[in-house]
């Protein structure tokens, strides 16, 4: 594989896939039928959350570890199972996919399940670096697809409240916003760390599609169950967490990309053989305003929130639930204090009711899913460089220096 080009194998589906018929027409009442790709963790909650919305059928899932397709099979008999999510994308009674694959994987399947004429929810981060989230904002915007990414609190009652007392102008000059996210574990057991099943091995997994062209030498469960630890497959906890921080933040204050990035921190909790940081503060520059975000896994008291800073206002919102307002002395908007109390939405009911409407404003649509995987991904790149990287700079990098 071409490691300077690196935009994964993200095309090559999509070719193979260019002659697809469009789906089905769908109606209001119609049932939706849907595919899951990748059925871990994170794909069997995405699954049991769709299946809890009225008229949703799953008839296929697909994933490269014959546990995992046991599981789903368990979850929902009677559906057909494939170790390569092209097999599912062929199929023409298949309306719309989930995504929740590893990160590095995001992009191959979100640019193959769009031409095969398939709705999409695909997983954030949206993509593992900036080459693919060109690429998958592309072939979205050429596409009739409905595409939610999942960054769930889009759809939270929180970010409507934010958004509706920042329009209204009750927060002033915003010149700063503070965020965070704290985890801690026993000691001497590492942030996300799984134990590999025994069965775990090249009988039951299929290794070459999980790489994807990566070049690694043999076989290693504990990379295949833990992939979250290595920048080859993810940007660690910006990928992770910050990516919903940032999502949450500039859409209540409407920002576009940041125009440059920096990390600093280390790995400092648990030294267990990762490569990601579990520890770093990160500014991103917007235009007359930054954006921290700090994260650590050696203490969990003020466990995740943001407060938006304007000089007549504070928007307090702590783990994505109700937003507050307090209003400063100097510059008081006269309206004091508030406590947010709009109701947000399932997020996986929001994209049912655009795949039906076929409304593709859905609440995380692809612009959403483009800007907070480039600004993950200048954080990580400042971080691997030990420098301020700007805009300019981070699109300009070819997609191997993720690696
Ligand atoms: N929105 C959220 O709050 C949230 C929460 C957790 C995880 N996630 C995201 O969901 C994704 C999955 O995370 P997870 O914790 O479920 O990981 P996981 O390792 O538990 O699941 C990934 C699954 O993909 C399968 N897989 C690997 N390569 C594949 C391929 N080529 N084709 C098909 N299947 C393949 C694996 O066998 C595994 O079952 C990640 O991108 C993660 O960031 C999102």
């Amino acid at each position: 594989m071409n490691r300077r080009s690196f935009l994964g194998n993200a095309g090559k589906g999509a070719i193979a896939m260019a002659a697809m018929p469009s789906m089905r027409a769908l109606g209001a009442n119609d049932r939706i039928r849907i595919g899951l790709i990748g059925a871990g963790d994170r794909g069997m909650q995405d699954l049991n959350d769709a299946l809890r919305q009225p008229n949703i059928e799953c008839v296929a899932v697909a994933d490269t570890y014959s546990r995992r397709r046991d599981l789903a099979k368990s979850r929902v008999p009677g559906i057909d199972t494939y170790d390569d999510p092209m097999r599912l994308l062929e199929r023409k009674d298949i309306d719309a996919v989930i995504n929740a694959t590893p990160m590095h994987l995001h992009a191959k399947y979100f640019i193959a399940a769009l031409h095969a004429g398939k709705d999409l929810y695909s997983e954030k981060t949206m993509t593992w670096n900036i080459p693919q989230a060109v690429a998958c904002l592309k072939a979205a915007k050429a596409s009739k697809q409905v595409v939610q990414i999942g960054v769930q609190h889009q759809s939270s009652g929180g970010l409507v409240d934010a958004k509706e007392w920042i329009t209204k102008g009750y927060l002033g000059k915003v010149t700063m916003v503070e965020s965070w996210i704290s985890r801690n574990t026993p000691r001497g057991h590492g942030q996300w760390v799984r134990p590999v099943p025994e069965d775990c091995n090249l009988q039951h997994v299929n290794w070459d599609l999980f790489l994807d062209g990566r070049p690694e030498p043999k076989f290693d469960g504990y990379k295949y169950i833990n992939w979250r630890l290595f920048w080859e497959f993810s940007g660690g906890n910006i990928t992770e967490n910050m990516v919903h921080q940032n999502a949450w933040i500039t859409s209540a204050l409407g920002l576009e990309l940041p125009s440059a990035a920096v990390m600093t921190g280390g790995i400092f909790s648990e030294k267990d053989g990762r490569q990601v940081p579990d520890t770093f503060n990160v500014t991103l520059e917007y235009p007359e305003m930054i954006v921290v975000w700090q994260s650590t896994f050696s203490n969990s008291h003020y466990r995740l929130g943001q407060h938006i800073l304007g000089s007549s206002g504070t928007i307090e919102n702590v783990n994505f639930g109700a937003s507050t307002f307090y209003p400063e002395r100097a510059n008081d908007p006269g309206v004091g204090e508030m406590q947010g109390e709009s109701k947000g939405v399932n997020h996986m009911a929001n994209w049912f009711e655009c795949i039906r409407s076929r409304n593709r404003a859905t609440n995380a649509p692809v612009e959403t899913g483009y800007r907070t995987a480039i600004a993950g991904h200048m954080a990580n790149l400042a971080y691997r460089r030990q420098n301020r990287v700007t805009l300019e700079e981070a699109m300009a990098a070819p997609g191997s220096a993720w690696m």
